[in-house]
């Protein structure tokens, strides 16, 4: 007993003395993964879930797949004491303890708040109390912060009725706000991923680098259609060249496994989001995982195109109507291309190897089907279904 007891301070001092060393290693220097309470849950999401999420992360593989930031998101707050400090509600009873838990499988604790007085639910938002927030999510072991604008867009407001001569009042308001965050999160010592979410307003990707932003939402939010889905995807075109080690776009979390469309139509997602270098976290009820579901989520090889070592984002290379093909470059020489079709029904879509840097042909594997088509030159053309994708690798 004594010598567990030991042991187990032990660990205890060694994550407070220095985990935060471990910021030395670049923050997200691969898109983050994980899973993320909102999607499934919204607002009724309960500590239990997220424990479970941790259990199911382990058990389903999805967290030896690459999924291990495990992200609390809106309706954990309560309200604060007469010094400010920010307690939960009845819902997360031990936030410290339940960081601890998702800490000892192996995976990491994200949170969520906002820059406004009020969160997009309406609990308690960070402002007013960034320095005193960040503290405490550093105590609690937290690793990653979600900051969604929701309230503080009515601060924006007002400003820009204060002075309407600026036409930039509003922006500057709101890279402050962000700003402050980033930098109390810095103060505290702990590496965390900060993740700004204000739905791409007035270009994140352009001035979120320098405020320390991890990634930033590039959209408004998406939901458990092909519409939307693919409405998000198809608009990222234009913003590989933001993306980097460190710095992503985030075109929002992922809906596979949330019932609402074909397997075709997850597909699509998985890689158009693996093409974009997308953060990749899963919004699904992990304890109902089908097959196909795991399948997609966990699929290696496109999982690999996500998180390549080059760290570039993919992007648009032409469209013909609801034919699409975009390509990321890879490391290695090699290039990854996802072919669509958006249509209603079965399509020819084509890529030139020659127009991808492969004038003498190239071995081309295909991702979902898990084969080798062998070395191919010239043209390549796959037969896809509605709604579906062919994803490539080709190399040398
Ligand atoms: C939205 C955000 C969602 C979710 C929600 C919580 O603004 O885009 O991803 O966090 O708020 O209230």
């Amino acid at each position: 007993m004594r010598v567990m007891h030991g042991l187990a301070r032990l660990l205890f001092a060694i994550e407070l003395c220095c985990l935060p060393l471990s910021g030395q290693t670049k923050v997200a220097a691969r898109p983050p993964m994980g899973w993320n309470s909102w999607n499934h849950f919204a607002g009724h999401v309960t500590e239990a879930d997220v424990r479970s999420a941790a259990d199911w992360l382990v058990s389903t593989g999805m967290r030896d797949a690459g999924y291990v930031y495990v992200n609390v998101d809106d309706t954990w707050e309560g309200k604060r004491d007469a010094r400010g400090v920010l307690h939960t509600n009845e819902k997360f009873p031990d936030m410290k303890a339940l960081g601890n838990y998702i800490h000892l499988k192996g995976l990491k604790f994200g949170i969520y708040s906002s820059p406004g007085a009020k969160t997009c639910a309406g609990y308690e938002g960070s402002l007013g109390h960034e320095a005193q927030d960040a503290k405490l999510y550093a105590e609690w072991g937290v690793d990653y912060l979600k900051y969604d604008l929701c309230s503080f867009q009515d601060n924006m407001k007002k400003a820009e009725a204060e002075h309407p001569d600026d036409p930039n009042a509003a922006k500057n308001l709101m890279i402050a706000a962000y700003r402050k965050m980033g930098e109390a999160l810095k103060a505290t010592g702990r590496p965390m991923v900060y993740s700004l979410c204000q739905y791409g307003v007035d270009q994140p990707w352009k001035w979120g680098p320098e405020l320390g932003a991890n990634m930033w939402r590039t959209t408004d939010d998406i939901d458990d259609s092909y519409g939307r889905m693919i409405a998000i995807g198809f608009s990222q075109a234009g913003l590989a060249k933001y993306a980097g080690p460190g710095h992503w776009n985030d075109p929002d979390m992922l809906e596979i496994g949330n019932g609402k469309m074909t397997q075709n139509e997850y597909k699509t997602h998985m890689s158009l989001w693996v093409l974009l270098a997308a953060p990749l976290l899963a919004g699904n009820d992990l304890t109902k995982m089908t097959e196909a579901d795991k399948n997609i989520l966990m699929n290696k090889e496109a999982i690999a195109i996500d998180q390549d070592a080059l760290g570039r984002q993919g992007d648009r290379l032409y469209q013909s109507g609801d034919l699409d093909v975009w390509t990321k470059p890879l490391s290695g020489g090699r290039v990854a291309v996802g072919l669509f079709n958006r249509s209603w029904s079965m399509r020819d879509v084509s890529v030139d190897l020659k127009e991808i840097g492969f004038k003498n042909g190239a071995t081309v594997r295909d991702v979902w089907k898990q084969t080798d088509l062998g070395r191919r030159s010239g043209v390549v053309t796959s037969r896809i279904p509605t709604h579906g994708v062919t994803l490539l690798v080709v190399s040398q």
